[in-house]
């Protein structure tokens, strides 16, 4: 199985007795033994099987292995959301005395993890500008434990230099970890440009219709099932096996429906760029983008999320967005329903209005995830929309 799209489809299938065509959904939270000997010799270690769904699952596993697969990462572990996720790498690598240096331009529960949670445990982090190699380059010249960036970032598409930025973490001794939940594995791979760890919200496009929270720490082998199994298995934060099935099949479908939706968010973005209306349009794969030709180079397409500004502020914003038809008001993104979010007001309304200002978020900024409808009726309604 060389193919990229045949390894989709049928890496980590692991048939049961019954010889299912579709991968069987193991809905069990234990496992039995037919003796004594047998449930102690899986928990001594010399037997490796199936013990208690909080550790390992088969179909968990069989999610763990195809999507490890896709990112080109050792290992897999799926956890319970993208925060488990972000939070157990962080809380599995770091101690007390540690040093983080961040991209400021994080989602706001990302940016609160490291800003408000970790120092309560004595762990710093130093926030740069995450486009700018300078400010890497000046921050990494003390040692650091960790990197921390999203490339594109939520909701204003910043782009990180992910193969420079990690080089000079690495030289400062630190793991890189990338959260690639806006682009998906089907666009980019943080793996294969240098980063360390790479952490997914599988909530976004890899289930892709908006059912189930899940997340996915992958990387080396030695860490994952290394101080990451250990912290999963101890503390809780467990995928659990309908998840992993409905997450397992995404990926089949994965490639198709994110580079789909791709070529209609760049179609919008061009459009709502010849809109009197709107002040600025932010997609990687636009021209006008300020890193559009890293973007071009990291990605292979801009992704489903286009970021812009109205003319006007919080008002206009809100009857833009309550104007439309097409699109569900929604927090969410990388579902096959078009969704439109403020993110002043939600995703990014617990940060505060000094942080949303220092990565440019305004009141007037709408994000949009574009799913799976006609290009036509998704511009024909914003154009209308938009007056
Ligand atoms: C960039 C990014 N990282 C992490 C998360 C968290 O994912 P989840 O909601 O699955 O916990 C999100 C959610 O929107 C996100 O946008």
């Amino acid at each position: 199985m060389t193919g990229r799209d045949t390894r989709a489809v049928r890496v980590g299938t692991q048939r049961s007795a019954f010889q299912e065509t579709s991968e069987g959904l193991f809905l069990t939270s234990g496992y039995v033994y037919d003796r004594a000997e047998d449930a102690a010799a899986a928990f001594d270690g010399s037997v490796e099987r199936y013990t208690y769904s909080r550790f390992n699952n088969p179909t968990v596993t069989a999610f763990a292995e195809r999507l490890a697969d896709m990112e080109g990462a050792e290992a897999c572990f799926p956890v319970a959301s993208g925060m488990a996720g972000v939070f157990g790498v962080l809380i599995a690598l770091l101690t007390q005395g540690d040093r983080v240096v961040a991209s400021r331009h994080l989602f706001g529960s990302c940016y609160s993890v490291l800003s408000d949670i970790l120092p309560r445990f004595g762990v710093v982090t130093d926030f740069v500008d995450g486009t700018d190699l300078e400010q890497w380059r000046e921050a990494l010249r003390r040692p650091a434990k960790a990197v921390f960036f999203e490339s594109p970032a939520n909701p204003m598409q910043e782009i990180v230099d992910i193969a420079a930025v990690s080089e000079l973490a690495h030289a400062a001794g630190a793991l890189v970890i990338a959260d690639n939940a806006m682009a998906s594995p089907a666009v980019q791979s943080p793996t294969r440009l240098g980063a360390d760890v790479v952490v997914y919200s599988t909530t976004k496009h890899i289930d892709g219709q908006g059912r189930t929270l899940g997340g996915a720490i992958l990387g080396a082998d030695s860490f994952i099932n290394g101080p990451v199994k250990t912290l999963v298995r101890n503390t809780g934060p467990t995928m659990s096996p309908f998840t992993a099935w409905v997450a397992l099949k995404g990926l089949e479908t994965l490639r198709l429906r994110v580079e789909h939706a791709s070529a209609t968010a760049l179609t919008v973005a061009r459009s709502l760029e010849a809109n009197p209306r709107v002040a600025w349009v932010r997609y990687p794969f636009l021209e006008s983008h300020p890193q559009h030709d890293l973007a071009r180079r990291q990605m292979s397409a801009g992704g489903t999320i286009v970021t812009f500004a109205i003319d006007g502020g919080r008002e206009e914003a809100f009857a833009a967005i309550n104007a439309l038809t097409a699109f569900d008001i929604s927090n969410n993104f990388g579902d096959a329903k078009s969704m439109v979010t403020h993110p002043a007001t939600t995703t990014h309304y617990r940060i505060g209005p000094e942080a949303r200002a220092r990565v440019g978020i305004t009141d007037g900024t709408i994000r949009l995830s574009i799913g799976l409808e006609d290009a036509d009726d998704i511009v024909s309604d914003l154009n209308a929309a938009l007056g």
